[in-house]
């Protein structure tokens, strides 16, 4: 799970700057990151299913907030990756598709990607203590600062509230 965030964390920041590598690589990764981004969700499937449960319980504003900024950062990458493969100069007429209204698209793609940058930072911001554990877990050689098995805490849910 730290391995694939890793490289999830390490694409997006190649992706924000495409001048970086040019423009075809950026397109490359950033339809590499599409099927990295559904393993990252259904790793965190439990969290998913368990916070809709908790959602409307008094007092889980912590929840509600972190669950708001997930929907909202799943959103901009799916606006994102879509309106980038719609401008795409490689990847699409690869795949033999011209693509259609490019300069609505760009637009799109452009404003859409400022905001995938702040939810991005505030996202690994809200599950630093997460990223902590594990990051000394592994570090440690299995058990963390708290003498949490860094295993078990790479699979539990990010604690709540
Ligand atoms: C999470 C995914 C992505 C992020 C964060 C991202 C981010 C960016 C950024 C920051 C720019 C530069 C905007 C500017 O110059 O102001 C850009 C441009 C561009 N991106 Fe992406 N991108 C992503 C996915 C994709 C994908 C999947 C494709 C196509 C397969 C793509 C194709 C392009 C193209 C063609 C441009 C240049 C558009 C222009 O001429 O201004 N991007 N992207």
């Amino acid at each position: 799970m730290l391995v694939l965030d890793s490289i999830l964390f390490l694409s997006l920041a190649l992706l924000l700057e495409p001048r970086f590598g040019g423009l075809a690589l950026h397109e490359w990764i950033g339809l590499a990151i599409i099927p990295l981004i559904v393993v990252h969700i259904l790793f965190g499937w439990g969290w998913i299913a368990t916070s809709m449960v908790r959602l409307f319980r008094p007092g889980l504003w912590r929840l509600r907030v972190n669950a708001l900024l997930n929907l909202l950062l799943f959103v901009a990458l799916v606006v994102t990756c879509f309106s980038g493969v719609m401008t795409s100069f490689v990847a699409l007429p690869a795949l033999g598709i011209a693509p259609r209204n490019f300069e609505g698209w760009r637009i799109l793609h452009n404003r859409s990607e400022a905001y995938l940058e702040v939810l991005a930072a505030l996202h690994v911001a809200m599950n630093w203590s997460w990223i902590a554990n594990a990051v000394s877990g592994l570090v440690g050689g299995g058990s963390n600062r708290a003498g949490v098995d860094s295993t078990a805490a790479a699979k539990a849910p990010v604690s709540q509230p």
